[in-house]
């Protein structure tokens, strides 16, 4: 059984056919990323990573830790969108979030800590994170493919300087890890001159698709998850879609063309619904990959996420009687129970509702059942209830949550993207659209070569 799996219970009928009838033209698409003839085949290195580089690199990954004689106990990750997304939606889906808090109970992290900068220019963000380093002893990793982006850009400067003030300019060198262009770029520049370890991003792997090379290896490795794992679970995915079988039914292909089936039949925004919070992050990282991915040509389903039961209390209004142009995925784990002090199941522990001799709450008939249980009727009756509400609704879930569900998930959406871009005809690996804001940021602040941009913005104001 592959990591993966789809259902499509809660669609309407009419559409399940129109899907069905996109499935040769998504089976092309699927050959084109795999034959390398796509839109942007330049930028599929990503296809089949784990056999291709994959491996080796996660073992040569764990060894450059397990030589590291630094003591750490806080990783800072410095990365905006696909350089620092995917680390820590497998950072937060696998740690207990109140694990810094927990002391030496036994539930406590043994780990590093993650932090994250560079994913926006909040001063009081930056700040604060400059507040907790004095109380920790910092590894950094700053991430950019480009090696120019200006939110990490910024950030790095300011970490690099509290690290050469507190550290001296010889141990901050052994403290910092660039990973960047193998060539060009003014963060490969600077690590050269620094003397930082540095790593690859691959040029042929885009941003976004980049989660499982050095990107994320490298923290989540020095923040102690196992790397080994993910690199699995996306070889499992990649493994399955080869080999000339019939591939029709294939989870990947299923997804792709019932969510193509509801956008051309009207529906503009796919909400990715999760029952469990500690997927937030997995969704965050999925709506990048799907937004600047397909966002283009005035196409593409507009992705955003829910969790529930929580926005069942805010956006679950709208949802069941808003503007219908709703298409719903709900992301769900199979197995349950709460992580262990390593941050995976399975379930040390369960939970369920106290027995109570009075029954003021009226929960009487709730009493002996896991509270998972509870989550999980309120999964099916908001499911069943949106469906009626007119949303077509899709189901996707893995066996547990776990390294290898996730490297499973990774490889999962990121072929289930480029199919489905390739049903749009939009490139799925460029994002052009990203260009603007840059623009007129760099003419707003005086950079040099965007002077008269900037005046032009400024008689706008
Ligand atoms: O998918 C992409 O290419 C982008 O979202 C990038 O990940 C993001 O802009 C960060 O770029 P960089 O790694 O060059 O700093």
């Amino acid at each position: 059984m592959g990591l993966v799996q789809f259902e499509n219970r809660f669609f309407p009928e009419n559409l399940k056919v129109e899907a069905q009838k996109l499935v040769p033209r998504a089976l092309d698409g699927l050959k084109a990323v795999q034959e390398g003839t796509c839109r942007g085949h330049e930028f599929v290195g990503w296809y089949d990573w784990p056999k291709k580089e994959g491996f080796a690199l996660a073992q040569d990954i764990q060894n450059f830790v397990n030589g590291l004689d630094t003591y750490c106990d806080t990783v800072v990750v410095i990365g905006i969108g696909g350089s620092y997304l995917g680390t820590r939606a497998v950072s937060d889906a696998l740690s207990h979030s109140y694990g810094p808090f927990l002391g030496r109970s036994g539930r406590g992290p043994r780990r590093p800590l993650m932090v994250y900068v560079g994913h926006h220019l909040s001063e009081a963000g930056i700040l604060e994170v400059l507040d907790l380093l004095d109380d920790r002893q910092p590894i950094v990793n700053v991430i950019s493919k480009s090696g120019t982006t200006t939110e990490p850009a910024v950030a790095f400067r300011v970490i690099r300087s509290y690290m050469e003030k507190r550290f001296g300019k010889a141990e901050s060198s052994r403290r910092i890890i660039a990973t960047t262009d193998p060539v060009g770029g003014a963060l490969r520049k600077l690590a050269l001159e620094a003397g930082y370890r540095t790593f690859e991003v691959p040029p042929q792997v885009g941003g976004r698709y980049s989660v499982l090379t050095a990107v994320g290896l490298v923290p989540l490795a020095l923040a102690g998850f196992d790397i080994l794992p993910l690199m699995q679970g996306a070889d499992r995915v990649f493994a399955s879609l080869e080999g000339g079988t019939n591939l029709s039914q294939h989870p990947v292909i299923q997804y792709a063309v019932h969510r193509t089936a509801a956008y051309l039949a009207g529906s503009r925004v796919e909400l990715m619904s999760i029952g469990e919070p500690k997927l937030h992050n997995i969704v965050e990282w999925w709506k990048q990959l799907f937004g600047e991915s397909e966002g283009k040509e005035g196409q593409g389903l507009f992705p955003a996420g829910l969790t529930y039961t929580t926005d069942l209390h805010s956006l679950g209004q709208y949802v069941q009687e808003g503007v219908r142009n709703l298409l719903e995925t709900f992301l769900q784990i199979e197995e349950s129970g709460h992580l262990n002090s390593h941050g995976a199941q399975p379930f040390e522990r369960r939970l369920r509702v106290p027995a109570s001799t009075d029954n003021t709450d009226e929960l009487r008939y709730l009493e002996g059942r896991l509270i998972d249980d509870v989550n999980r009727a309120a999964l099916v009756a908001t499911k069943i209830a949106h469906f009626d509400g007119g949303v077509p609704c899709l189901g996707l879930s893995i066996p547990r949550l776990g390294e290898e569900a996730i490297g499973a998930l990774f490889a999962f959406f990121e072929v289930s993207c480029a199919v489905s871009a390739s049903l749009l005809g939009v490139n799925a690996f460029d994002q052009p659209g990203v260009e603007a804001y840059k623009k007129n940021l760099f003419g707003l602040l005086g950079k040099p070569g965007f002077e008269s941009l900037g005046q032009e913005i400024k008689k706008r104001l």
